[in-house]
């Protein structure tokens, strides 16, 4: 399957940028100090698919977080910045991710997958 490079530079802090791989959108995400204190700070005993947030993202990297913009309960795009979470919102059936991609409430069983990637340069990542 093919790979995919991306500019990181392309994405604004606060902003994200939907591009597509393998016929599927592709969150990336530059994220404020502010969201990533809240990924981090919250307890993996409140979370349905517990994964801790350092470990969705690369270390030094923190401020972007690269997702499968594809729900994990019906496959809808969920919307950037919306939910009680300031994550992602899917508006199919209400699932609510949080700013790391986490699912916290709504039908939606697991988090957004984060898909395998690597760093070419400091900006640049090869996905895929
Ligand atoms: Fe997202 Fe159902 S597809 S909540």
């Amino acid at each position: 399957m093919a790979s995919a490079e991306f500019d990181l530079g392309k994405v604004s802090e606060g902003m994200q940028v939907v591009i597509k791989w393998r016929g599927k959108p592709l969150f990336v995400r530059y994220r404020t100090p502010k969201e990533i204190k809240e990924a981090e700070d919250v307890k993996l005993s409140e979370l349905k698919d517990p994964q801790a947030d350092a470990d969705r993202v690369k270390k030094g990297k923190e401020q972007y977080l690269i997702l499968v913009g594809s729900c994990t309960h019906l496959g809808c795009v969920p919307t950037f910045g919306a939910g009680d979470f300031g994550g992602w919102f899917c508006p199919c059936h209400g699932s609510h991710y949080d700013t790391s991609g986490r699912i916290r409430k709504g039908p939606a069983p697991l988090n957004l997958a984060v898909p395998e990637y690597e760093y070419l340069s400091d900006t640049k990542v090869k996905i895929g």
